[in-house]
């Protein structure tokens, strides 16, 4: 599959326009077949108002076998690049395609392709036009009956959306199904799935008392992996009505695990396809995080039922519609079923670092772009997670109640509707009485916010008074940036730790303050000491924070702020404050020095016995080395490394004897998928890193002894990553030992291939090329390669940025080889050779010279020509 001659041209959101002709119902006929497939879709075209112009339908990478206009062969159309178009329609006719698809040659995963022995499909974004000639935009919603037929002894089950009307046999050992969508849908939806599997089968009753069969597809052999994304289900479902009033609407819900799939998973109406990774574990071979992956996701698609198909896009610039809510959605499931501390800290951690440094790259858009090459490439952190804060502030500045009032509405006005960003805003503010003028900003303004924060305190007068400047930095895509309507939550401890009430003239403040100018002040009476202010607790907006707090603030904020997240976050600014001096110090030859402060208030945190652990864990585990490159202006990824290693080195001291001790009791005899004993194994791994980190040589016998004892991938995981991490003696057995055991299994195999992609030695890109030619590592395979590559080139900063542009080098290779292969998940794993800003000039020019070689390759993909034109504009 290459993309010769693909047009490089931009959309933006403001060309908008109605389509001209709509689509109310398709009738498709899929006859599957070796080598390729026919599809003929009988559509009823419908001109929209009056006028000559010609229809014009997308379609790509098909060959067109006939048209008919109402039952008459056509003769006279035109085949574009990526188009067919049909003059002198009559205001209603029926139009016969028959087109024809090679699904096994297609590499990119998008239309219809097989992954293993089954066929399946991708329609999002623009991939059904890979299927059939249409007018494969998401504002088309039409009426879909899908009729398969395929070998049976091969393709025994044949799916699709909505419900199964028909099914037979055939001569020749042949069957068919068909499936009627009661539902209009745009194409995007469209799901078909054939092949063998084994299937878990579970049922559900709505609140209405609409029983749901529920069906979950696995490769054969699987099934004993199925039984936690069928429980992850059925609490979805219950949750989204409990929380949400939303309960189900069709017959049966289907999931399709396959190997094959560039992104997590799909919300097809009523046939999920997924990711085989968000679906299979047991304990065995799935980790406490992949288990709440599996739920996450789950939650994620089914949601989408609602947010996404009973009301969907108008426009694919519209994507935060339907994903930033949706993500929302399943992270306030996750919340209401695990620890909404931990939840919220780790969706924290995504928008602080990788979302962050999107913004700051040349890539950085609004969550509702304004200009797109390849749709692909909007699919993107800052649409979701950002999107995602956006709805969560809405929910702060309005309350769960007017919020909830505010869904309701937008379904009254929307359901069955194709609508804007702005429409569910309207919603919201209609609904709610909150004025959301200003807000709507968060829209169409990209990068990240600046809150520069200062006080004073007048102890004459009892008075408080905190000066708020926000500021965003101009990004590449937009030079000037507008004021924002930023809530920032807020709380004041005296010196005991005691809360100080927020009050001004008499009258209560509530802890959301509405920063809407540039520059702006807050004064608080009846103050009766200097407090430590506690600021953006539960990060209540996504921008960067600065104000002026010493060691001992943050020391006293992660023993007495009442928040789980303000804790964590108090640690974080510690830690950073450490990094940034530390890499100064080593940059001026200097050793790094680790305040007696910032030592004391973490082995407080390591003794104090009322923490959940899962947050000890969180507070204790550094952050990465990438967030870390975000706190400067040029980062020297050598320094940062050697900073972070000795961090930990000290803290490993200051920990002492309590390290061994709380190990020793962290041990558990039964491994369950239980929030309180996840919470210790996490715990219990980040331990096992100090312990290497105090005394390499004792740890390595403790690694080794997990490792032989572990009864769950977790704990086998941990060991290897501190043997990997610190590079322990036994980690080269370890590592052989696992790639022993699991060779055969990809899913759990990438773990290897994580391991491989981050060791943290100079001949790690050797080792690299060496697995990419283990007979379980495909090229054509999206999770191997994330799981090798992407570990290399993200979580490997000082091997990926070697001085001698190895690292640049081979990933430029890899991705001029991907570019023929599937050039959406170069496109993503291309991201630490396109965000480079931050570098110095000797890495930036190398950098360069490899995107400009790939910027020379004849045939580029849309996907990576839009990023590396953008890149070099750097
Ligand atoms: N809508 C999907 C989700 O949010 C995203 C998705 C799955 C996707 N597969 C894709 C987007 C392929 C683009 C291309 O869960
Ligand atoms: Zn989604």
């Amino acid at each position: 599959m290459t993309n010769h001659s693909q047009a490089m041209t931009a959309k933006y959101r403001q060309d908008y326009q109605a389509p001209l002709y709509w689509i109310d119902t398709i009738d498709l006929d899929f006859q599957l077949q070796e080598p390729l497939t026919q599809v003929t879709a009988i559509t009823r075209i419908r001109r929209n108002g009056d006028h000559n112009e010609p229809l014009v339908l997308d379609g790509e990478q098909l060959t067109l076998k006939s048209i008919a206009i109402d039952g008459v062969p056509c003769e006279h159309y035109e085949l574009g690049e990526g188009s067919l178009t049909l003059f002198n329609l009559p205001t209603e006719c029926v139009l016969t395609i028959v087109t024809l698809l090679d699904p096994a040659a297609n590499s990119a995963l998008e239309g219809l392709y097989k992954s293993g022995d089954a066929y399946c499909t991708q329609c999002e974004a623009e991939g059904f036009r890979r299927i059939t000639y249409y007018l494969d935009r998401p504002d088309i919603l039409a009426r879909y009956s899908t009729r398969i037929t395929a070998d049976k002894a091969k393709y025994p089950f044949l799916l699709s959306n909505g419900n199964k009307v028909d099914s037979g046999n055939l001569d020749g050992g042949r069957h068919f199904v068909q499936w009627q969508d009661p539902f209009p849908k745009p194409s995007y939806l469209f799901a078909l799935v054939a092949g063998d599997f084994d299937v878990e089968r579970g049922s559900y009753v709505t609140r209405s008392g609409r029983k749901v069969a529920l069906e979950i597809f696995v490769d054969k052999g699987n099934l004993d992996r199925a039984g936690f994304a069928m429980e992850s289900l059925i609490n979805s479902m219950r949750w989204d009505e409990q929380r949400f009033g939303l309960e189900y609407d069709l017959d049966i819900y289907m999931i399709v695990a396959v190997d094959f799939f560039n992104m997590g998973a799909m919300e097809n109406k009523g046939l999920n396809i997924f990711n085989s990774k968000f679906v299979l574990a047991n304990p065995a071979t799935a980790t406490d995080s992949d288990y709440h992956g599996i739920e996450r996701v789950i939650g994620h698609e089914y949601f989408h039922n609602w947010t996404g198909n009973r009301v969907t896009c108008r426009d694919w610039f519209q994507l935060s519609l339907k994903e930033g809510l949706t993500v929302f959605r399943d992270q306030e499931f996750s919340s209401d079923f695990g620890s909404r501390g931990v939840n919220r800290i780790n969706n924290v951690r995504t928008v602080r670092g990788p979302q962050f440094a999107e913004d700051a790259g040349p890539m950085a858009h609004p969550i509702r772009p304004d200009v797109v090459i390849e749709m692909n490439n909007f699919y993107t952190l800052t649409v979701y997670e950002k999107g995602s804060e956006v709805i969560r502030m809405m929910h702060t500045l309005l309350g769960e109640e007017h919020f909830q009032a505010g869904i309701r509405l937008y379904f009254e006005r929307f359901d069955g509707q194709a609508v804007t960003c702005d429409d569910f805003v309207q919603a919201m503010e209609d609904a709610s009485g909150v004025d959301l003028g200003r807000f709507r900003r968060w829209y169409s303004q990209s990068g990240t916010p600046e809150l520069t924060v200062t006080d004073e305190y007048d102890a004459a007068s009892d008075v408080y008074r905190l000066h708020v400047r926000q500021h965003t930095p101009p990004t590449q895509d937009q030079p000037q940036k507008l004021a924002l309507h930023i809530p920032l939550d807020i709380e004041l401890y005296d010196e005991q730790g005691a809360v100080i009430p927020l009050q001004y003239q008499g009258k209560a403040i509530g802890n959301v303050l509405d920063v809407l100018e540039t520059e702006q002040t807050f004064t608080f009476d009846r103050v009766p000491t200097k407090p430590v202010p506690s600021l953006l607790r539960d990060f209540s907006a996504p921008v960067k924070l600065h104000y002026d707090y010493n060691d001992e603030a943050l020391a006293f904020l992660m023993r007495f702020a009442r928040n789980e997240f303000a804790r964590w976050d108090a640690a974080q600014m510690l830690i950073n404050k450490a990094v940034i001096d530390g890499v100064a110090r080593i940059q001026q030859g200097q050793d790094v020095a680790v305040s007696a402060t910032l030592l004391d208030a973490f082995v407080a945190i390591l003794d104090d016995r009322e923490l959940d652990p899962a947050l000890k864990a969180e507070i204790l585990a550094l952050p990465g080395e990438a967030t870390l490159t975000e706190l400067f202006e040029v980062a020297d990824v050598d320094a940062i490394h050697r900073v972070r290693d000795e961090i930990q080195q000290r803290l490993a001291q200051a920990f002492g004897a309590q390290l061994a001790a709380q190990y020793d009791s962290l041990k558990l005899p039964t491994y369950r998928v239980v929030h309180a004993d996840m919470a210790k194994r996490a715990l219990k791994g980040v331990i096992l890193g100090y312990l290497a980190a105090l005394d390499a040589g004792s740890a390595d016998l403790l690694v080794r002894q997990q490792y032989a004892a572990a009864d769950n991938m977790t704990d086998t995981l941990a060991a290897l990553q501190v043997a990997n991490s610190h590079l322990l003696p036994c980690r080269a057995e370890l590592l052989a030992d696992f790639e022993g055991k699991w060779a055969h299994d990809g899913l759990v195999l990438d773990n290897w291939l994580r391991l491989v992609g981050s060791k943290p030695a100079a001949d790690v890109l050797a080792d690299v090329k060496l697995a990419m030619a283990h007979p379980t590592f495909s090229i054509r395979n999206p999770n191997r390669l994330r799981a090798l590559i992407g570990s290399f080139a993200m979580n490997n900063q000082v091997q990926f940025h070697a001085r001698d542009g190895s690292g640049y080098r081979f990933l430029t290779d890899l991705m001029i080889e991907l570019n023929e292969v599937n050039p959406q998940v170069a496109s993503r794993l291309i991201t630490p050779l396109i965000q480079f800003k931050r570098l110095d000039e000797e890495r930036k020019g190398l950098i360069r010279a490899e995107l400009t070689r790939l910027a020379s390759l004849e045939g580029l993909a849309r996907d990576l020509f839009e990023k590396v034109s953008k890149a070099l504009l750097q």
